[in-house]
């Protein structure tokens, strides 16, 4: 039997889902029952009945899963798979952050620890964003993290003044302006359409600005268009399924790489053996003492609440 086979075997005997997110290597969204955002991995996560969660992303969504259906086994293929935003926000620099601002309501972004989240007010992930703090009375402040770019972002769009966490995404980070603009001027009849965790410059480029899952739904729209896509660019496999025969360009990262745009070295370190190997050895498991787990719960239901 092959690793895909062996997998499928596995996914039966164990009674497992395997949820993955679009920046995943192409094996694994191919093989995965479920591939989408933030936002759509989390609902997944909540309503499902399978025994195992195999979370094929970074820590921080499994660990939102594992929130989500503690009682069930939520298995990550490397649990190095982190996130530079999410650690950009630690705990206790956080804790006194908010400590200084006791009157702000706390809205944390998902990409942040279970830590961040039992402090906080109401989880957004960057398709709900601009609705979730559009929910907050208008006389109540806000503290907006860990996301800079999309908190820049979001005060753009509803006009809400926001303290914001200096934290950022380095894949996100990575796209170069100049050779962006360059690249626009080669293909003149290309749209631009980026991801709010990009930068501001980057954004002001963009004819639309949304989630993973509202990058594909948007392209689904225009397939006779040609694109340039700025976000992480394992999006480019699901997107090219869904619109086949659309022109899909990577936007340019600053440095030389081999793929000429930007990728999250956290999400490829999941591959298919590891994937295989977590369902085999149920581990690495995701644990979260009970007393954060019920204190997050908290943020990512109302979350959930407001998005259906
Ligand atoms: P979304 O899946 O919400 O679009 O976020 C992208 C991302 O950076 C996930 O880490
Ligand atoms: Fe984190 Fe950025 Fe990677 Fe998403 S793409 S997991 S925000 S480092």
């Amino acid at each position: 039997m092959n690793l895909v086979e062996k997998i499928k075997q596995l996914k039966k005997e164990k009674n497992a889902v395997i949820l993955a997110h679009y920046y995943q290597e192409t094996e694994i969204q191919d093989i995965a029952d479920y591939v989408g955002d933030s936002l759509g991995l989390s609902q997944k996560a909540a309503e499902t009945d399978a025994d195992m969660i195999v979370f094929a992303g970074v820590h921080f969504m499994a660990e939102t899963a594992k929130i989500l259906s503690p009682n069930k086994k939520v298995v990550l293929p490397d649990v190095n798979a982190g996130c530079s935003l999410a650690d950009s926000c630690p705990p206790d620099e956080f804790k006194k952050f908010i400590e200084a601002h006791p009157d702000h309501t706390v809205i944390t972004y998902v990409n942040c620890s279970a830590e961040i989240k039992a402090m906080t007010d109401i989880v957004c992930t960057s398709s709900n964003a601009l609705k979730i703090v559009n929910s907050i009375a208008k006389d109540k402040p806000i503290i907006f993290a860990p996301d800079k770019n999309l908190g820049n972002y979001i005060i753009k769009e509803s006009g809400r003044e926001m303290l914001l966490w200096d934290g950022s995404c380095i894949v996100h980070e990575a796209f170069s302006i100049e050779k962006l603009l360059e690249l626009h001027k080669e293909h003149p009849d290309s749209t631009i359409i980026a991801h709010p965790e990009s930068e501001a410059h980057i954004l002001q480029t963009a004819t639309y600005i949304g989630s993973t899952a509202g990058m594909i739904n948007y392209v689904k729209q225009y397939p006779e268009k040609k694109f340039i896509v700025a976000t992480e660019a394992g999006i480019l496999h699901k997107m090219a399924q869904e619109v086949p025969g659309t022109i899909l360009i990577p936007a340019p990262a600053e440095a030389d790489n081999t793929c000429a745009c930007s990728e999250c070295h956290f999400m490829k370190m999941n591959t298919l053996q590891k994937l295989y190997d977590c369902m085999l050895n149920e581990s690495p498991q995701i644990e979260i003492s009970k007393e954060i787990q019920e204190r997050a719960l908290v943020p990512i239901t109302r979350m959930l609440e407001l998005s259906v």
